[in-house]
């Protein structure tokens, strides 16, 4: 009896050490196959994709009726940004009923008809998670700052008068860019480090984090795919209220992100829901560190999934134009680190930045074309999920308003306001957003050449850009070397190559202010992507150690190249090329 209780002993404490084992050996390779690895996400903007309704702004049943151009594109997952009931202060990131559409987008019917229609077509459905803080407007807050007693109260963060000025808090859309907002009904001041009207959840509070819990579960039961977790790391409150130092706002994440209980709630979140679900989790922001990043998302944390830091976003603000070894280090800084742990996400763009051709590339009226090929190249054939931005598969550029007047943008909106109030230069303000507005990449989708880009039978929401008449899904459809056919292709590429998903990467001559040079390499799979970043031809040499005898072809951005001789090869100003290698 006694031998028999040991050997069933040691074969339980077998099976759980080689679980372990099996597991660290998967943490270790990070060549576990799973589907948001391999998946190509393509980030759709609602409010701008397509208007079926004529009252000019997008809706879910244009984007129904637009299905097929999804499928067409080869993408494997579409995250929509917040459809959620809303006033729209910062278009639906301040979400007024979190189990709801907005009205402007439709229905639930609306609703469930998109994501049974994507699933269909053997498309996912990401959705935007805002957690961080809903909208002044929902019942929660209606509640709270009705009575200090309110069972509400504490769904969100307080400051009592008699306890004399809170401590300051920087708010990055507030004119005075304070994050505390006087409330006369109960003589207390509230938090939102985002707008006055986006009041942040107070996460301390259990009962409102088990009710966020059971509404992601609402949507996670209808069956969605994915969640992109908004400004997650900020949840997590330091509820002390220190005083920070001055200029700390010139460090925000470092002070705001990652607070002391950030990880308690991940991991609760992750028994409670996550864990349910066989679904792609996105930590929008990941902290200031490497470090932080994996702590979110590596597979034995058991938090999320994918890390979408905001390092690659910081260069190329400055419209004078940035090193591309600054890109080249912050894309090898990156991936290195997650080479053998946790998962990143791959953009250049969304609707929080310039277009990423405006940024990156040269929107001139010569190069925005290559230019706009050569950054879809990276995007594609860079480790990590792409995240595509809507309209980028067109080389849509920055729309470059004149006027204050035409900005829709809370953030460029309130800026002014801010500027104005402190005398500063207005012109040189406006001259800045027309480079990094967030409206910039939030015009209308372009359709076709007909009025409003075929966007809208009404009046837009926010001005089409006026180069919609050649830049334009039509047009770029019916050509083989336009932007749109390029990106189908280097999509289909992507598929066809796992390599171009768990390939280690490698890059050489970092310091190379023209090119961007890198292999991908998994095991025999071997590829050679050569960007000129520049609008230069010129003469590149491939580092000696790569063998570039019979190499193979793969993607050109261009209509011909010449031959790579000796290890040279000459490009054209933007050319992007992709081989298969045998060496190293
Ligand atoms: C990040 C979102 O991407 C951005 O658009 C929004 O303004 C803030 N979070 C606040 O929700």
């Amino acid at each position: 009896m006694r031998k028999s209780i040991v050997l069933i002993f040691f074969i339980v404490a077998s099976i759980i050490l080689c679980g372990n084992a099996q597991e660290q050996s998967n943490i270790k390779n990070n060549q576990t196959k799973t589907w948001w690895k391999e998946a190509i996400v393509y980030q759709l903007y609602p409010r701008s994709f397509k208007d079926s309704d004529g009252d000019g702004v997008g809706d879910l049943k244009g984007i129904i009726s637009k299905l097929d151009y999804l499928k067409s594109l080869g993408i494997d997952a579409v995250w929509l940004n917040p459809i959620f009931s809303s006033p729209n202060d910062d278009n639906g990131y301040d979400i007024s009923d979190y189990r709801n559409i907005m009205k402007e987008f439709g229905s639930m019917k609306d609703f469930e008809e998109l994501l049974a229609g994507l699933h269909k077509r053997k498309i996912k459905l990401v959705l935007d998670m805002v957690l961080n803080h809903s909208s002044d407007e929902h019942e929660w807050f209606k509640q709270a700052k009705s009575s200090r007693t309110n069972p509400y109260r504490n769904y969100y963060h307080w400051w009592p008068e008699e306890k004399g000025k809170p401590t300051p808090r920087y708010s990055f859309f507030d004119v005075n860019n304070d994050a505390w907002k006087y409330e006369a009904e109960t003589k207390s001041y509230y938090l939102h480090y985002f707008s006055q009207k986006q009041p942040d959840l107070n996460w301390e509070n259990e009962k409102l984090r088990n009710e966020v819990y059971d509404m992601m579960k609402f949507w996670l039961d209808k069956g969605i795919d994915g969640l992109r977790m908004d400004a997650f790391q900020y949840v997590s409150k330091d509820t002390t209220w220190k005083k920070y130092p001055d200029g700390y706002e010139k460090d925000i994440i470092k002070y705001y992100g990652m607070g002391p209980n950030l990880h308690n709630y991940l991991k609760e979140m992750n028994k409670s829901v996550i864990s349910k679900y066989n679904v792609m989790t996105v930590a929008e922001g990941a902290g200031s560190t490497l470090e932080d990043a994996h702590s979110l998302v590596d597979e034995d944390r058991h938090e999320l999934n994918m890390a979408y830091h905001f390092e690659i976003m910081d260069i190329g603000n400055d419209p004078k134009g940035y090193k591309l070894s600054d890109l080249k280090k912050a894309f090898t800084k990156w991936d290195y680190s997650f080479a053998n742990k946790g998962w990143l996400a791959i953009f250049l763009g969304n609707h929080d930045v310039p277009r990423m051709v405006s940024k990156y590339g040269d929107d001139s009226q010569q190069f925005r074309a290559y230019s706009s090929k050569l950054l879809t190249t990276l995007i594609m054939t860079m480790r990590g999920t792409p995240f595509y931005f809507n309209g980028d598969e067109l080389g849509m550029s920055n729309i470059k308003f004149n006027n204050i007047d035409d900005y829709r943008d809370i953030a460029t909106v309130n800026g002014y306001k801010t500027a104005k109030a402190k005398r500063e230069d207005l012109k040189a303000f406006l001259d800045k957003q027309k480079f990094i507005s967030r409206d910039n990449t939030r015009t209308p989708l372009q359709w076709d050449a007909s009025a409003n880009a075929g966007f809208s039978t009404g009046k837009p929401w926010i001005k089409v850009n006026p180069n919609y008449k050649t830049v334009n899904v039509a047009t770029e459809e019916k050509n083989p070397f336009s932007e749109l056919s390029y990106f189908k292709k280097i999509v289909a590429l992507r598929k066809s190559q796992p390599v171009f998903v768990y390939g280690d990467y490698k890059v050489y001559d970092i310091e190379n202010q023209d090119v961007y040079c890198f292999t991908r390499v998994d095991g025999n799979d071997k590829v050679l992507v050569i960007l000129n970043f520049t609008k230069k031809d010129l003469s590149y040499t491939i580092d000696k150690n790569i063998n570039t005898v019979n190499a193979k072809l793969l993607i050109n951005n261009y209509e011909g190249m010449n031959a790579i001789d000796n290890n040279t090869v000459k490009l054209k100003a933007w050319q992007s090329l992709a081989f298969k290698i045998h060496q190293p």
